[in-house]
Order: structure tokens, then sequence, then C-alpha cells
């Protein structure tokens, strides 16, 4: 799970872009049997009785038709569903599963009383198919294995949805309804109007992978029932290496099966909103590399038209903004300022509103690549300290959560790159006069990460008086360290955040109950959030 050393790479082609690599690659292939993505998806259907007044159930996508069946619907099950939020999650819910072979209309089918299930509603159906040649199959291979194998990937955007509304849901094809089998019923809870200041908790973390610490993380996510989840990039670990050289980079495409397999218990019923890492630039599918997760994946993406898991949503009286990392990434440059400036527009004028309007008390932005990080395995990322750090300054954004470094550190409040104030765990910090926490949560169970100074976090403390270096990337891939006084907690080991919204009392703001717990249920890290 480690990244790639940079001397493995020729400089020379370090520095192309990652659209120049893809190029290059599609260059000693052909271009008509090297990946093919396609989509389906059909006329919307009445879901009678269980959807807000309007006229459509499922919103329109591209449609491509698929080949014909080979085999029978009957004999296939849907496995690896995973829930995603709309832009409106009161309203908008995305299902999306997978298949193992392609079938004739997908279907999703929801209820608000299990086993009382809504008509069909269609899924949109998004095959990709990944030649042999370019992978590096982490299990052993038949001699009789294809050339490439077609992943297909099921996706139902559901709207109109009544707020604050337990559904219920089973997903089938022609030839496959499983509404009878109560067995393979999954629910999910829409959010509350947007506005109110209830109570209700979110999870993050990045850097998960496939294997045993993984499901302890993701099982730990149950066992808080949040209300929604945030993946914070390098989801898979399908592509070893850095990501974004997909000449060099290791890739087995069918470990995104085990992944969307092992999170199904929570994905299920739990909405995963993801960031893009480094590892999902897959530069065999598109020149940006993004055309895997796109197959996989559907975020609200309402940045622009086009963006890829770049989007901004609120739950309730949270503003939340997705960002993609590598777009500023010095230290890992296959997309740097690939999106030519749009991405930084569009933050600043998205924190600008969600800063105006009285009715989000709380900003959290979440991404992959650490602004401020002293651990050394990717460093902090000195791009996003120039580009977007003056913008948390400017907007006073609450909350900044991240993965890349896998391991758990907290900042104390940062305004213009210093530390405000030191912030202990169980104190709290008032971003309004402090600046921004910058949480790197990047121990979702790929592997664990080194610090250049001792773990202190709650309970095993050290004096951690003296500052500690932080190593960064400049612009020109020149490595530099520099002393840093903010690093307050860290704590070596697998764990994510948990986020505690808490309304106010009218006498009383409302705040954020910030946890980190590590895999086995310890405490290690509490602040509390509360602007003045
Ligand atoms: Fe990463």
């Amino acid at each position: 799970m480690a990244e790639t050393p940079r001397n493995s790479r020729s400089q020379a082609y370090r520095r192309l872009s990652l659209a120049e690599k893809h190029d290059k690659f599609v260059n000693r292939y052909s271009r008509r049997t090297l990946f093919r993505v396609g989509a389906v998806s059909g006329a919307a259907l009445a879901a009678g009785g269980v959807l807000l007044p309007g006229s459509a159930a499922a919103s329109p996508g591209p449609t491509v038709l698929l080949n014909a069946d080979k085999v029978a619907g009957s004999a296939l099950r849907p496995f690896g569903r995973h829930i995603a939020y709309g832009a409106d999650p009161s309203q908008q819910v995305v299902v999306s599963w997978q298949v193992p072979a392609a079938v004739t209309a997908p279907f999703v089918r929801i209820g608000t009383v299990p086993g009382d299930f809504s008509p069909p509603i269609p899924a949109e159906v998004r095959a990709l198919t990944s030649q042999m040649s370019w992978q590096h199959p982490v299990e052993e291979v038949p001699p009789n294995s294809p050339k490439s194998i077609t992943q297909y990937y099921l996706h139902a955007r559901i709207d109109r949805l009544l707020p604050n509304t337990t559904y219920y849901y089973v997903v089938g094809h022609e030839g496959y309804d499983p509404a009878a089998r109560l067995g393979e019923m999954a629910s999910f809870r829409t959010a509350p109007a947007p506005g109110g200041d209830g109570t209700f908790s979110f999870t993050a973390f990045g850097d998960q992978g496939v294997g045993y610490n993984a499901v302890a993380t993701s099982s730990l996510i149950a066992g808080l029932d949040p209300a929604f989840h945030l993946a914070m990039g390098d989801l898979s670990y399908a592509l070893e290496g850095e990501g974004g050289h997909p000449e060099e980079d290791k890739y087995d495409a069918r470990l995104w099966d085990s992944f969307f397999v092992q999170n199904e218990p929570v994905t299920a019923g739990i909405p995963w909103m993801m960031a893009l890492g480094n590892h999902e630039m897959e530069g065999w599918y598109s020149a940006d590399g993004y055309g895997g997760v796109r197959a996989r994946f559907t975020m609200p993406d309402n940045a622009w038209n086009g963006s890829t898991c770049i989007y901004s949503w609120r739950y309730q009286n949270v503003g939340l903004i997705s960002l993609d990392g590598n777009d500023v990434c010095y230290n890992s440059p296959s997309n740097l300022d690939y999106t030519k400036g749009k991405q930084l527009t569009w933050l600043g004028r998205t924190l600008a509103a969600f800063r105006a309007d009285p009715t989000i008390d709380f900003i959290v932005v979440y991404c992959h690549q650490c602004t401020y990080s002293t651990c050394h395995s990717n460093g902090a990322e000195l791009g996003a300290q120039k580009d977007w750090a003056p913008l948390f300054d400017k907007y006073q954004v609450d909350l900044v959560l991240n993965g890349h470094n896998h391991i758990y550190e907290r900042t104390d409040p940062i305004r213009a790159g210093k530390a405000v104030k030191k912030v202990p765990s169980r104190g709290t910090t008032d971003p309004v006069k402090d600046g921004t926490t910058y949480i790197t949560a990047g121990g979702g169970g790929g592997s664990v990460s080194e610090f250049p100074a001792p773990d202190t976090y709650l309970g095993h403390e050290t004096a951690n008086d003296t500052p500690v270096p932080m190593k960064y990337s400049e612009r020109d891939g020149q490595d530099r360290t520099k002393k840093v006084t903010w690093s307050r907690v860290r704590f070596r080991g697998y764990s994510l955040v948990s986020v505690g919204v808490i309304a106010g009392t009218g006498t009383t703001p409302p705040k954020m109950d910030v946890r980190a717990i590590s895999a086995d249920g310890t405490l290690v890290d509490q602040i509390i959030v509360q602007r003045s």
C-alpha cells in the first residue's frame, strides 16, 4: 500500500501531465479494444405513493445500449450495493450496485414499508472494460482467463424522496426480482429538510483499501451509525503505486469488486460521499484518469458541467465541499492544474455562498491530500497551502478533513499558515477567533505510516513542545522541510473521525463534537468546535 518511490520512474515521464501519459499509453494499444465505458438508462417509471409530487422518479442519464445478454438474468445476483446522497440529501439518493455480467432492465424498487415496493425504477448501466494486458492481478489467473474483464456498474438516481424518511429497497433486473426476499432488502434514510440544526453525526476516513483492517474500520462505521460517511480518497488500492502513471502503475480492476463487497454491509444503508485520491488517477480509462471512478460512483458533481467528485452539498446546517487535491498537488503532479483554475474559482464562490447563508452554521471541506500534516510519508501539500488555505482563512472554514498520510493527526487552529492557539484534546476551538482545524484521517485500513515525532494523543500526551518538521514538495518537485508548531495530536493506528453536530439550545450556539476513534473503539482525540 506504500506509494511508489520517485526514483523508480524516469523524471521525463514524471513531468508529463496525466493527459499526456494517457495519450502515450493509448497509442501503444488499439484504441478500439483498450476500454469501453457504456451507459444505459430507461424511461422513468412511477414509484406510486412514496415520492414527492413531480414528473420524474429517476433522473435522466446518457444512453448506450449494452451487448446482448449471455447469461440468464435469473442466474445473476447483484452485489456491492453502495448509496450516496445527491446535492439535496433530503430528497435525492443514488443507489448503485454491480452485476457479474450484462443484465437487461436493471432496477431498484423502493418503499416506506418493508416488502411493499414501488414499481421498478430503471437504473443506468455503466460497463467498464479493462484489458488484462495492462493489469497485474493480485490473485492467480487461470490460463483460460479472458483477455479483458468488463465490470457492470448500475446506478439509479432517485429524486423527490420525502425528507426525514426511511426507505426500504431491493435491486434486480430482468429475470431476477428479489421483492419477496426480505433478506436482500436494505434501507436508507433521507435527511431532514435543510436549514434545521437538529443533532446528527457523520464519520470520515481515507485510504481504506481491502483487507481485515479495512473491515474493522468499516464495521466501526456501522457501529456508530452515522447519517453519512466521507470516504476521502485512495479507496480500493486497485491501483498500486502513486497513481497517474498508466505505463508504470500496477493495477487490478477487480480489487474494486472486493472493495464494494467488503463495505456492502455498511454502504448499502449509509451514504458514502467520496473525494478523489491519487490512487483514483487510473490513467488507462481517460485523459484525466477518472473514467473508472465515473463508472463506479455517482456523486453530485455540481461544481461545473463535467466535474468529477468536486461538489458541494449540505446536510441540515452544515455545508460540505468535496475537493480534488490532485489539482493542486506538487508532490504527485500528474493532474496538477488540470481544472485550469476552475476548481479554485468555484471553491471561492461556494465558500462565499455558504458563509453568507444564515442557515448554514458550519463549513466542512473534505479532500484527500493534506494541507497541513507532519507525517513524512506523503508530507504536507504546498499547493493546497498556497491555493486553498487563504480561502479557508477568508471564509472561516470550521474543519478540513483529509487522508493521504496513513495516520491520524490534528492541528491546532491555523490561520495564515501559523498556529493561533494550542487546543489540546478535550479543548474547544472557535473558528471565528482561532482559525481552521485540519485533520488528517488516513487510517482507514490501507497501512500505517510514520511521524518524525512521537505519538501524542488522549491519555498518552507527551510534552509536545518542540517544533516538528513538516515535509513538503516545492512546485518543481524539490522536497523540503520546515519546523512547525501546530501538530497537536498524532496517532499511528487505524482509525476514523466521528463528528457529532449538536443543535443549539437558544442560549448556546450549535457545536461540533469532533472525535477520533481507533479501530478498536478507543477515543484518541476529541475537540469541540463552536463559533462565537
Ligand atoms: Fe494518497
